[in-house]
């Protein structure tokens, strides 16, 4: 005799380690102006149409069913979408989406803070590597424009955003020398200064999280515990610093993707650039999304697809062991 079991998809979407998924980071498309060498570093595959508009709307409506509250666009480069706006618009109108953030470069910022804080943008997280121009060069390539990334942050800094985070991925030799200016830099515009490990899809040499902390410290931020938690896997502390004299300080966050068990937490899916729903940033497994959507299966067809490729989660990411094999981080989007 059969039991019937209860259906999976009455149940609050988790993986397969019991960990509830609340949090879907949506890659609106793989392009983008910059070319940081850590991320923008393979050679660019086949790129094919990104999700049209109707198709970005259904999966928020289809994840927001699932349980997921919050959905973070990214790319590559998430500004370069004409239909940004729209997009923003819908995603955030859809029933059960709580909050809406935003990934970008900060290169087209200064024009878009306001429109996308109008369009349902809640937090905003601007990539900030340094403050040097010839490093800027060097780690993202000759069209980014450090003028430009820091008016972009002065404007969103004076739209008010609920949240504003400066992400730095601190590459050893390139900016390691600079991140007590980034963290003064950040506070000084009301932003959480953000510390990420170097993950290995591409070249450059990490510098674990307990080294940044040493770091900040000897470029003039003093530190103490915080027990601020975020929706993600940082960790933060309370930095306090002085510029010309003055006192400024703020929140730090840090993300030991490599040193600390960043996983453990982990409350997150992932739809790349192509459709593929990826459970796990460090691993290969992908579920082709955009074949159901095209093929016009159903809300229900789609959500037992995803319930199905969660449950095969594991408990923590693989990038190292399958360092160069993995999908391309600017496909993903972080
Ligand atoms: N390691 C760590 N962070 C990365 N990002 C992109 N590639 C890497 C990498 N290899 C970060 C960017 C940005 C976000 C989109 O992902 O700095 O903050
Ligand atoms: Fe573009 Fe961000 Fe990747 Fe740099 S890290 S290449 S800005 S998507």
């Amino acid at each position: 005799m059969t039991v019937p079991l209860p259906h999976p998809l009455d149940r609050p979407l988790a993986d397969g380690q019991g960990r509830r998924i609340t949090y879907l980071r949506l890659s609106l498309t793989d392009r983008c102006n910059f070319r940081c060498s850590y991320c923008a570093t393979a050679s660019p595959e086949r790129r094919g149409e990104p999700l049209p508009l109707p198709h970005l709307a259904r999966l928020a409506s289809i994840f927001a069913g699932l349980g997921v509250r919050r959905i973070r666009l990214t790319g590559g480069e998430p500004t370069l979408r004409r239909d940004l706006i729209e997009i923003v618009e819908e995603v955030s109108h859809t029933p059960g989406i709580e909050e809406v953030a935003l990934t970008t470069n900060g290169q087209a910022l200064a024009e878009l803070a306001a429109p996308l804080r109008a369009a349902g943008v809640r937090r905003l997280n601007v990539s900030l590597d340094t403050l040097r121009p010839a490093t800027l060069a060097r780690l993202a390539g000759g069209a980014a424009s450090l003028e430009r990334i820091r008016r972009g942050i002065e404007a969103a800094a004076a739209v008010g955003f609920d949240g504003l985070k400066l992400n730095t991925v601190v590459v050893r030799g390139e900016n390691d020398g600079e991140l007590g200016d980034l963290a003064r830099f950040a506070w000084r515009v009301g932003a959480t200064a953000r510390f990420i490990e170097l993950m290995p899809f591409g070249p450059g040499v990490p510098v674990p999280v307990a080294e940044v902390r040493r770091l900040l410290e000897a470029q003039g931020v003093r530190l103490a515990p915080d027990a601020t938690r975020g929706w993600g896997p940082a960790t933060h502390m309370r930095g306090a610093s002085t510029v010309g004299g003055e006192a400024v300080g703020g929140l730090v966050g840090f993300i030991g993707a490599l040193t600390e068990n960043f996983c453990d937490g982990c409350n997150r899916i992932r739809v790349a650039a192509d459709g593929a729903l990826r459970p796990c940033l460090g691993g290969r497994e992908g579920l082709p999304l955009r074949a159901l959507l095209d093929a016009g299966a159903t809300d229900r067809e789609i959500s037992a697809a995803i319930v199905g490729a969660l449950a095969a989660k594991r408990p923590g990411h693989r990038m190292v062991e399958e360092a160069g094999q993995l999908p391309s981080m600017i496909g993903t989007g972080g």
